[in-house]
């Protein structure tokens, strides 16, 4: 059974997924940030350096929410940074955030489905996702997307929480995931779910080695896992 938002709700996974992103997209950088303690801003920023090599001028940004992980790619100076996500009302607060930032031209964000995307193969020299892929309904078809619309050499870099292995760090994070977060989460989102299923999905989730193995699956070469602090999160890279 996929771990969904809403247990009662008898919708498919991506429904929920769409309408708790729809719910929160108010509060959704605030809290990101503020659970995070910021982190999830170097995160990012780390994240990106890694495509500086490539200077990819074409990049899609999968998942894209409010677009702050497209906005960090900005550095790479792109030619266009195209978003998609299935939730308007993130896609909404984002495409706020670019006009007031005057960058609404080169990124452009647009209601899409990471499983079936609306571009031709080989369209893209970068493809990132940070913290998206965990929310997709079916996950092998969302990277098989991916690598179809890369051109050939095209990398790929994935944001995905992990989970923490080593003691007593890992028993402090997890105290901290399933316990504090939830609480902190629902009183400022008013949702009573999302800051449930985030801890929920992220321990279903394929981390580390079982999600590199997808990768190589779906064709991804020159595959690489980055743990960040402590294994929280990890960077994935691939190469078409
Ligand atoms: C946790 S947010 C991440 C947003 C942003 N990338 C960031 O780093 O803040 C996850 C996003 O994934 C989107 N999402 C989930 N499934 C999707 C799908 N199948 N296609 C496109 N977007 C999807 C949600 O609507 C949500 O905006």
């Amino acid at each position: 059974m996929a771990v969904v938002p809403y247990k009662e709700d008898t919708k498919g996974k991506k429904d929920q997924v769409a309408s708790m992103f729809n719910n929160i997209s108010k509060n959704y950088d605030l809290l990101n940030h503020l659970l995070s303690m910021g982190i999830d801003i170097l995160w990012r920023k780390k994240a990106v350096k890694l495509l500086k090599k490539e200077q990819p001028k074409q990049i899609l940004d999968i998942a894209t929410g409010t677009g702050d992980f497209a906005l960090e790619a900005l550095s790479l100076r792109p030619e266009k940074i195209t978003g998609v996500d299935i939730s308007e009302g993130m896609l909404e607060v984002g495409r706020k955030k670019m006009k007031e930032r005057g960058v609404d031209k080169i990124i452009e964000l647009n209601v899409g489905d990471s499983e079936n995307l609306q571009f031709p193969d080989n369209t893209f020299d970068a493809v990132i996702v940070s913290f998206g892929v965990r929310n997709f309904e079916n996950l092998e078809k969302g990277l098989a997307e991916m690598f179809r619309v890369l051109k050939p050499s095209g990398s790929v870099v994935i944001i995905e929480f992990s989970k923490p292995k080593a003691f007593p760090f890992k028993q402090i994070f997890n105290f901290y995931f399933t316990s504090i977060l939830p609480q902190i989460g629902k009183v400022i989102s008013k949702d009573n779910s999302a800051y449930t299923y985030l801890p929920e999905s992220v321990q279903e989730f394929p981390d580390g080695d079982r999600f590199i193995g997808i990768l190589q699956q779906i064709g991804f070469k020159q595959t690489r896992c980055i743990p960040l602090t402590f294994g929280i999160s990890s960077i994935y890279q691939g190469r078409k």
